[in-house]
């Protein structure tokens, strides 16, 4: 095997976040890490509010959602109008699942790598309105064109009421060429739903370019900013038609607002959010892309390798700049949830590295994320004793 390229890392970038150095942080993608300068705008934000809560938010509270949600469209090249700050992608979904108005005949159609809990939401919506669930199967790998063409032979015109894609998704790490997949639906009039949750601060993206109905990301992962921050953009045509899941004084008002405004909760996550873009911005957002999707392509090669997986076993991205990757386990291991989930915590317990493992298609995915605070080492590290507690847990 040709030995991969090791990268070059970022100097002094482990220094900004306050991660426990006893461990191998190698699962960013789950629920992200603050840089240390981003943790102090949010304790800031805490400490106004604590000095006069009143003041902070019975007076301009809502001018400052609106800035920070403009400024974070423009980071995502969103319409600022047409876009909401919400909590999660979790929340987004249920929102426009409860918006869209399915009825008894509908189907919302899925892929199988769609999110556990979005899977869920749809699932729940339809047994509400007696529509259907469908889902789609898409290779592990397969490329940008054929999953296109799948995707768009499963459409069903007059009957897919939605359809739910990620652009990176969670237990595969795959690349979805949701530009192509949103023209194809737009051919029927198919309304989609675009789940980045991992996409700001990790690609570089258009989100009006996309063109989706729906598009939702997390800036909480990738984005660096306080966890409870995501930017939901809804087309026009859709946006009277936004029926919120919760109702506060701002519903009158109409989408954005409406979503936005949730009553008495704890907005200072929202506000500091710019910091996180502030420091991906002072790093330099190329150089941190660079380094994080060839670390991990790295990360990837080095335990795949430590697995017996030559390098045409392992599933690329199906595109250029995702951070994570992921080696497929042995057969039979960790391939139901419960399974996966004791293989995780047992790799963090023995061998103190957090990483995801996820059962996809009957299989054991190990996923591995590269951030700037991570070195080869952390991948060597985990290369040189996973086989072992494998082997270990086969007995
Ligand atoms: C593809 C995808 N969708 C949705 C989510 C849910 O994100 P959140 O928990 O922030 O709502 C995740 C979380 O990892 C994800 O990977």
């Amino acid at each position: 095997m040709t030995a991969p390229e090791i990268p070059r890392p970022i100097p002094g970038a482990r220094l900004l976040f306050s991660l426990d150095p006893s461990v191998s942080h190698l699962n960013h993608g789950s629920f992200g890490a603050l840089p240390i300068s981003v943790q102090r705008a949010q304790q800031r934000l805490r400490d106004e509010v604590e000095a006069n809560p009143l003041r902070f938010y019975g007076s301009g509270l809502m001018d400052r959602i609106v800035h920070t949600r403009r400024h974070l469209a423009a980071f995502l090249g969103a319409d600022p109008d047409g876009s909401a700050l919400v909590p999660n992608t979790t929340a987004a979904v249920s929102l426009i699942l409860q918006s869209v108005g399915l009825r008894a005949a509908d189907e919302v159609l899925l892929t199988d790598h769609a999110y556990g809990a979005v899977t869920m939401a749809v699932r729940r919506q339809c047994r509400r309105s007696g529509a259907t669930a469908r889902t789609v199967a898409v290779p592990l790998g397969a490329a940008a064109a054929d999953v296109t063409a799948r995707i768009r032979a499963a459409l069903r015109p007059g009957r897919t009421r939605l359809l739910v894609v990620d652009q990176v998704a969670s237990a595969t790490a795959a690349l979805f060429p949701v530009r192509e997949i949103v023209a194809a639906a737009r051919e029927h009039d198919i309304p989609v739903l675009v789940d980045a949750a991992h996409v700001p601060g990790m690609l570089p993206v258009d989100v009006s370019a996309i063109g989706a109905d729906f598009w939702v990301g997390n800036l909480h992962k990738w984005g660096w900013a306080p966890r409870g921050t995501a930017l939901l953009t809804v087309a026009p045509a859709w946006r009277r038609r936004i029926d919120p899941l919760v109702v506060s004084w701002e519903h009158d008002e109409g989408f954005p607002l409406s979503v936005e405004f949730q009553g008495t909760i704890d907005y200072t996550s929202w506000l500091a959010a710019p910091a996180g873009v502030f420091a991906l911005r002072t790093l330099g957002l190329e150089a941190v892309r660079e380094h994080n999707v060839a670390l991990a392509a790295y990360g990837q090669r080095v335990v795949g390798e430590a697995l017996g997986l030559a390098p045409a076993d392992l599933p690329g991205p199906g595109g250029p700049g995702v951070s994570m990757r992921v080696v497929p386990l042995p057969a039979g291991l960790a391939s139901t949830p419960p399974e996966a989930l004791e293989l995780r915590l047992r790799i963090a317990d023995k061998l103190a590295a957090e990483v995801a493992v996820n059962a996809w298609g009957g299989r054991g995915l190990l996923r591995l994320s590269a951030q700037i605070y991570n070195r080869p080492e952390d991948y060597h590290l985990l290369a040189e004793r996973l086989p072992a507690l494998i082997r270990e847990m086969r007995r």
